[in-house]
């Protein structure tokens, strides 16, 4: 496990990007967001693209980043979007390629810290946040298991127990 690229996945505002900055700053390890990855390779933020180009061609672009997004050996620690793993082609290089670590919420957990790291998602600036977060929750939970190598439930978890929590399963 050691010696593979690591990748965070799960819902929106489960901590995948705060978890893997802290994770890959312990493994002396570069981090890369992928959203962020797409802003700066775009030069459009994310609410940009979904508004002007929608979901579909949002979704292009995030899976062309996570395969783009590996350059040579090196092993990253990866922040994914929520979705990543709404696309089977996605699904199968994260299973491949990567060690994935699944950060697991309950959906009050998400609704709680939505508005906390000040980030906008298109999928939720909706009429009834709560049901659309419920929804996509339910439609998503099989295939964040179905790539997952490790599961942390982080509802009640401060970043550095989640990481600590981490390091431990990939020293085990
Ligand atoms: C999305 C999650 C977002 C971002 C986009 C779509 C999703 O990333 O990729 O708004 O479909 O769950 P975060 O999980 O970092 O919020």
């Amino acid at each position: 496990m050691q010696h593979r690229r690591i990748a965070l996945v799960g819902f929106m505002a489960s901590g995948k990007s705060t978890v893997g900055k802290s994770l890959a700053n312990h493994l002396q390890r570069p981090f890369v967001d992928l959203d962020q990855y797409i802003e700066s390779s775009t030069g459009k933020t994310i609410p940009d693209i979904f508004g002007s180009l929608g979901e579909a061609a949002f979704r292009q672009l995030e899976r062309d980043a996570l395969t783009s997004v590996v350059r040579g050996d090196e092993l990253i620690v990866l922040a994914t979007g929520g979705g990543v793993v709404t696309q089977a082609a996605n699904r199968d290089v994260l299973q491949r390629e990567w060690v994935c670590i699944y950060l697991r919420t309950r959906p009050e957990t998400v609704r709680q810290r939505l508005h906390r790291d000040g980030v906008v998602r298109p999928l939720l600036a909706v009429d009834n946040p709560t049901e659309a977060i419920r929804s996509l929750m339910a439609a998503r939970e099989a295939w964040y298991n179905e790539v997952a190598d490790f599961t942390v439930d982080v509802d009640s978890l401060e970043v550095p127990a989640v990481v600590r929590q981490i390091i431990d399963w990939l020293n085990d």
